[in-house]
C-alpha cells in the first residue's frame, strides 16, 4: 500500500496521526501532516485505513 495526503486539502485535524502514529507526522508550524514513507509496512494497512476515514477533508488517499 502506498499513501499520500493532499497538502492543499489538508486543514490539519490531526486525526491521520492520533490513528497511524507510525505513519503520519505533522509539521511543527502548521500541524499539517505527511507520510514518514509513502510505503506502508503491511502490519500498518488497518491504522491508514482508518485515517483514511478520519480525515475530515478527505486529504489522504490510498493505493
Ligand atoms: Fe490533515 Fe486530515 Fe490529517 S486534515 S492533519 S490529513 S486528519
Amino acid at each position: 500500500m502506498k499513501v499520500r495526503v493532499d497538502a492543499e486539502r489538508c486543514q490539519g485535524h490531526t486525526l491521520c496521526a492520533m490513528n497511524a502514529p507510525d505513519v503520519f507526522e505533522l509539521d511543527d508550524v502548521d500541524g499539517h501532516a505527511s507520510p514518514v514513507s509513502e510505503d506502508v509496512p503491511a502490519d500498518l494497512e488497518a491504522d491508514v485505513i482508518e485515517a483514511v476515514r478520519s480525515c475530515p477533508e478527505r486529504a489522504i488517499s490510498v493505493s
